[in-house]
């Protein structure tokens, strides 16, 4: 990014969102939820889909992936296997994605958000080239923020929350964006113990203790990583299915542009 914003070829607006998170937590339901939300608050929204595999979505996309790279085609061309398939496409989409970037700046004075929907193998984004050609590319352009979408019911064992937010953490410190944690389906279980061993690795350590799957002292250590970790996110409760947590969720956002802003 660039020292302040300052540089006149830096926007303040769009701000620009890369949506992630595991495969099952909820990340299709909850982008649809974000267009809906967008379309009924007023937000100028544009939907970007970065998935070459996904078969129907639920929202309409400005700009899609399967529009240039033929997934099917690209796996019978150079003999790949789904995940080597889907990798393929989005280098070959990174190549021309100054064009992409430029869509959106002529675009940018009616616009305030850029929804970016990644493959639903996350580490196909998180951990490839191109998946860092195309976040540089964004973040060197516009306010760039990262929303991590978290099963909740799922991450509720002390272990598997261990793990989601590990996760996490390596994204927020391979691609060094903002980034906003949504709890998702807090309408099946809510968020409240993630907050609670999120400010009190005390109270984690006590929870983690009592499974004994799981290294205590790894566990330990690790809590105090992960303490540094929370100091440097915001993190919000909200429901693709209801709709619970949609204005917090932006609120972040934007708190999170701010901060990109101030400091990159
Ligand atoms: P992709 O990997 O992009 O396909 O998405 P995903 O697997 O991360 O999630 P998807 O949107 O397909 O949702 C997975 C399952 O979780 C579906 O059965 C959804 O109906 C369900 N789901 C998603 N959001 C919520 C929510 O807020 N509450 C509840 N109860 N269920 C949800």
């Amino acid at each position: 990014g660039q020292p302040g914003g300052s540089s006149t070829n830096f926007r303040k607006k769009p701000v620009i969102i890369i949506v992630v998170g595991m495969a099952g937590s909820g990340k299709t339901t909850f982008l649809n939820r974000l267009v809906y939300h967008s379309h009924v608050s007023n937000h100028r929204g544009y939907v970007i889909n970065l998935d070459p595999a996904v078969m129907t979505l639920p929202f309409g996309a400005n700009i899609d992936i399967r529009d240039t790279v033929r997934y099917k085609e690209v796996m019978k061309q150079f003999n790949l296997g789904p995940n080597g398939g889907i990798l393929t496409s989005l280098n070959l989409f990174a190549t021309k994605f100054d064009e992409v970037i430029s869509v959106i700046e002529r675009r940018a004075d009616q616009l305030d958000y850029v929804l970016v929907d990644t493959p639903g193998q996350i580490e196909i984004f998180t951990w490839s080239a191109s998946g860092a050609i195309i976040t540089e590319a964004f973040a060197s352009t516009f306010p760039t923020v990262v929303a991590y979408v978290v099963d909740t019911p799922r991450s509720s064992s002390p272990v598997t929350f261990m793990s989601n937010m590990l996760y996490a953490c390596s994204i927020l410190y391979k691609t060094r964006l903002p980034l906003v944690l949504a709890f998702n389906k807090v309408d099946v279980a809510q968020h409240q113990f993630a907050l609670e061993w999120m400010e009190d690795f005390e109270a984690f350590q006590a929870a983690a203790a009592s499974d004994d799957s799981y290294s205590s002292t790894l566990t330990q250590s690790l809590s105090l990583v992960l303490d540094e970790f929370y100091k440097n996110l915001r993190s919000v409760g909200v429901s693709a299915v209801s709709g619970a947590g949609m204005e917090d969720f932006f609120e972040a956002i934007e708190a999170s542009a701010e901060e990109y802003m101030e400091n990159y």
